[in-house]
Parts: C-alpha cells; sequence; structure tokens
C-alpha cells in the first residue's frame, strides 16, 4: 500500500448483476479499514453528471448482502459516450474532491471508464459485474453464477410440463452476444441441445439432431437458445423448426429479466466480497485503469483496454460435454 487516498466514489453502472450488493459492501468496509471516506454516486454515469453523490458509512451496507439489484441504482448512460459529457462528469468528481473511483459493471461501463481515464488522467478501477460473463481478465463475473441457477430452475420447471405433454421447448436465455450463460444452464439443465453464438451450428445439423432424437423415442426435448444467435431469436428459430419437421409439438419460453434479479449465491457473495476489496487495494497499491478479476482462484489485475477489446473464448471442453451428454 504506497498511496494515501482520502476520498474515493463508487458507482454501478449498465444492467444490474446479483452480487452488486455484496461488491459495494466489500468497497465500503474495505475503505472504511484504510480510513477512506467512500462517496456513492446514484444512477452510474447519469448520476456523475448529475451530481447524484452521497457519503456511503459502513453502517448504510449492513443487511444488503444477500439482496439482488444496486441500491445505488444504475442506468445506461448515452451523455457519457461524448467527451463533453465525460468532461462534466470529470467536474462532478473535482467538486467533491474525489480522488479515484471504482465502477462496477460489464463491457459498456468499462469502455466509457476507460475513454475517461485516457482524457482525464483520472484513476478508476473495475469491478466486473454482468450476467454474461463476456469480460477477458476473469474467470467469472459477478451475477452469473446466480443467473445460471435462475435460469437452471426455470428449465427444471418447463422440462416437467414439457415431459408430461411430450413438447418440444426452446428456451431463450440472456448473455447478449456470448455463449456462457447458455452453455451453462444447458449442462447444469440437462438439455438436449444448446444454441451457442460462437458455434455457428446451422439449422440443417439442428433439424437433424431433433430428428435422430424423435428416431430414438425422445419424446420431449429442449433447446436451450442464447439470445444473440445469428439464426434468430427463440420463437424464429422454433417457426423455421416447424416448418420443417411436423412431429414436434412445440412450444416456446423466454426467461428474460428473471435472470437478473435475485439474491445473489453464496459463490457470487464470495466473489464480490474479495473484487471489492481487491479493487479498494489495488487503488491503494497506485494501479489506475484496470479491471480486477479472479483466475484460478488468484486475484488478477486486467487493464481495462484488454478486458473490453479482448474476447474471452467460451470453454471447448464444456461445449464438447453438453453435446456428449446430450444423447
Ligand atoms: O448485459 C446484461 C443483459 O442482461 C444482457 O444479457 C441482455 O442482452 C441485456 O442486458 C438486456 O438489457 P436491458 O435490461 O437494457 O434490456
Amino acid at each position: 500500500m504506497n498511496q494515501r487516498l482520502h476520498r474515493i466514489a463508487v458507482f454501478t453502472s449498465g444492467g444490474d448483476a446479483p452480487g452488486m450488493n455484496a461488491a459495494l459492501r466489500a468497497v465500503v468496509r474495505t475503505a472504511a479499514h484504510h480510513n477512506i471516506t467512500v462517496f456513492g454516486i446514484e444512477h452510474g454515469y447519469e448520476g456523475m453528471i448529475e451530481r447524484h453523490f452521497r457519503k456511503i458509512e459502513i453502517r448504510d451496507v449492513g443487511n444488503i448482502i444477500q439482496r439482488g439489484g444496486t441500491f445505488l441504482k444504475t442506468a445506461r448512460c448515452d451523455r457519457f459516450r461524448t467527451p463533453e459529457g465525460r468532461r462534466l462528469a470529470y467536474d462532478s468528481l473535482l467538486t467533491f474532491d474525489i480522488e479515484a473511483c471504482i465502477a462496477l459493471g460489464g463491457d459498456g461501463t468499462f469502455t466509457g471508464a476507460e475513454a475517461f481515464y485516457r482524457e482525464h488522467n483520472f484513476p478508476i478501477v473495475g469491478i466486473p459485474c454482468t450476467i454474461d460473463n463476456d469480460l477477458y481478465g476473469t474467470d467469472f463475473t459477478i451475477g452469473f453464477d446466480t443467473a445460471v441457477n435462475t435460469a437452471v430452475q426455470a428449465v427444471d420447471k418447463i422440462r416437467d410440463t414439457a415431459e408430461s405433454h411430450n413438447r418440444l421447448f426452446f428456451i431463450e436465455v440472456m448473455g447478449r452476444n456470448a455463449g456462457f450463460l447458455a452453455l451453462h444452464t444447458a449442462i447444469a439443465s440437462g438439455a438436449g441441445n444448446v444454441l451457442l453464438p460462437e458455434e455457428h451450428a446451422s439449422l440443417d445439423n439442428l433439424v437433424k439432431v431433433l430428428e435422430n432424437s424423435a428416431r430414438r423415442k425422445k419424446l420431449f426435448n429442449l433447446v436451450i437458445v442464447a439470445e444473440g444467435h445469428p439464426i434468430g431469436n427463440a420463437s424464429e428459430i422454433a417457426e423455421l423448426v416447424k416448418s420443417r419437421l411436423d412431429m414436434f409439438d412445440v412450444r416456446v419460453t423466454v426467461i428474460g429479466h428473471l435472470q437478473r434479479g435475485g439474491s445473489p449465491s453464496g459463490y457470487d457473495r464470495v466473489l464480490a466480497s474479495r473484487l471489492g476489496n481487491a479493487a479498494v487495494e489495488a487503488l491503494l497499491d497506485g494501479h489506475k485503469n484496470v479491471m480486477v478479476g479472479m483466475v484460478n482462484h488468484q486475484i488478477k489485475l486486467t487493464p481495462l483496454a484488454y478486458a473490453i477489446k479482448n474476447q474471452k473464448e467460451l470453454n471447448l471442453e464444456l461445449v464438447r460435454l453438453a453435446e456428449m451428454l446430450a444423447i
């Protein structure tokens, strides 16, 4: 710890993720441990521009570790995408004598943070929070594990009714353009098929697999569809399949924003506590413009530019496993 910090600010931005509150708690309490005053900025970058700052004490973050969402609120902010917006945000931080910031969010949040750092040389450390798990520099993002568990519970319920009626279900999960959520959900729920944006599987292939499973007397089937799949969304894919195969009674479920809410899992709470703590200590060690992540159970710092530009690859062993077990 070679830096002396007096006042830092923390905010959540972009899509919320279960575990954000646990990470905020860890930031505030680690800062208190080092005698640093913390200001919370409400509504992300929008609140930074509009000066929605308030001091957060250690008791303000009591009783939040188990809550989904973010008590600081969040927003997607178009103004921060412009140099003028970022200049206004910088003026706000100077007005409140803030020396460094901790940003909780995903790809969009860190893209803004990186531009902000380059223009104003303002110390900023990111904590990866997104259900999509699409950030390079961390094995898992905060919120992903909870979202997988939520999706798996939903698929388990759909399985009951699918089996009772012998139906083919297409179940759409979130993840933007990444297939992590879909892949983990498919393996954990024992789904018959998964369509991942990274895999470029063709409709012909899907039709063949479904025909084969019908031939093997597989009477009901669950197909997990990642929302960013190039063939289309779950409804569109279901229509295309219906036009090619008439033996199935087809239904579609979109799990949607259910995956973003709920009490964080134990895994996400521990991850959030470790990364919240690491973010404050990274600032104290003089790091700026980095994201704190967890790689092989160890804290790792990755420049924000790498975290947003490098694409995190799907684990191909898991892709193979999903295929092999879905016979
Ligand atoms: O990035 C998180 C995420 O939930 C994506 O999975 C999804 O595509 C998107 O956000 C939905 O955004 P919004 O809540 O703005 O509709």
